[in-house]
């Protein structure tokens, strides 16, 4: 299993990423939030860019925003591995899919726990990554909704219909008791349950 890290919960960025670039964590997880997709706001790039100063794992970066072709060259710029944005948006994601990849980079679609699985059908062939969220998107810490477990099941049973091999990640409210929930994923993604310990490897290897 794959395990991403997120530092959204961090009260020490640079410290936390020196922490996890010591660690074999596959990716950091870079949350980006605009204050209107969801109603929290993260750090503006001017300030994000600065993570290649404190680690050089690739970045799996989560657009939580309601225009990602503003973020998607900017981050595009950084060692990015995926850019995922929200399925939710219903405008422009073909377009905004086809952006990413004319950088490159990995594409990916997010899905919130409220919506249909089928949301994802139309885009599965442009797709290389399918973001399930464990918690309504916005913050850290939240609690596992326990649903995911079957979303998950959904999402792979579809990726086998359609001989996909596209990547599915979860993302929210993952420990080493709900990430036995999340074995249809490839990758899963932590923040609070890494950042807030005293061994960041340790927790690594519990998901692992
Ligand atoms: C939530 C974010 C998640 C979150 C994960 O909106 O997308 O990436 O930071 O953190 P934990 O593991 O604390 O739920
Ligand atoms: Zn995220």
């Amino acid at each position: 299993m794959k395990i991403s890290a997120s530092f959204l919960s961090s009260s020490n960025i640079p410290v936390d990423l020196k922490r996890l670039n010591e660690t074999d964590v596959d990716y950091i997880h870079v949350d980006v939030m605009d204050g209107k997709f969801v109603s929290n706001k993260t750090m503006p790039f001017s300030e994000m860019k600065n993570i290649y100063k404190f680690t050089d794992k690739r970045l799996d970066v989560h657009l939580m925003v309601e225009d990602p072709k503003k973020y998607i060259p900017l981050y595009a710029e950084l060692n990015t591995e995926y850019i995922t944005f929200h399925v939710e948006l219903m405008d422009h994601i073909e377009e905004n899919l086809e952006l990413i990849k004319s950088y490159g980079i990995k594409c990916g679609l997010a899905i919130k726990p409220n919506t249909p699985v089928k949301s994802l059908v139309p885009y599965l062939p442009l797709l290389d990554l399918i973001l399930v969220m464990s918690v309504e998107p916005g913050q850290g810490g939240q609690s596992f909704i326990p649903e995911t477990q079957h979303k998950l099941e959904e999402v792979r049973a579809l990726l086998e219909a359609y001989h996909s091999d596209v990547m599915i990640s979860v993302d929210g409210g993952i420990d080493d008791q709900t990430c036995k929930l999340c074995q249809d994923c490839d990758i899963l993604t932590s923040g609070s349950y890494i950042i807030r310990s005293e061994s960041f490897q340790e927790q690594i290897n519990k998901l692992r």
